[in-house]
């Protein structure tokens, strides 16, 4: 009789450490995979095909649109990396430490001594829609 008891106890707490272990396991697995999703989804942004003229802000990118062509380039300020998102006088502005940029991406002003890092693109026909590697 005792014996049963301990038994059916330890079943008791198998049961209960396999209840509260599983569903932690799950929900890490999805958490990987949507995790690896994101990542996948992110190394690439769709644009709509009518960029306003000059320069423009899709967060993480700044558009560059002249008569030209189209330039985009990263909104990572090369000095620590901060998001720009600031135009004044038709300078591109960091917030952090005002570092300045031209819409070709090349500094006017620093700390930041590189230009903006130029970002490489294609224009989808079918789709009628920019694709931008974020990478
Ligand atoms: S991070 Fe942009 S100026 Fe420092």
């Amino acid at each position: 009789m005792h014996l049963d008891q301990k038994l059916t106890r330890e079943r008791f707490f198998k049961i209960l450490g396999y209840a509260l272990v599983l569903p932690f396991i799950y929900g890490w697995i999805s958490m990987l995979k949507q995790n690896r999703l994101l990542h996948s989804k992110t190394n690439t942004l769709v644009l709509p095909p009518d960029l306003p003229e000059g320069l423009s802000f899709v967060e993480p990118v700044i558009i560059s649109k002249k008569s030209d062509g189209i330039k985009i380039f990263s909104a990572r300020c090369t000095h620590l990396g901060c998001m720009i998102n600031h135009i004044q006088d038709g300078h591109l502005i960091c917030p952090c430490h005002g570092s300045e940029y031209l819409s070709d991406g090349s500094v006017i002003k620093g700390p930041s001594k590189e230009p903006l890092h130029e970002l490489s693109y294609t224009f989808d026909k079918e789709r009628g829609v920019f694709i931008v590697k974020l990478v």
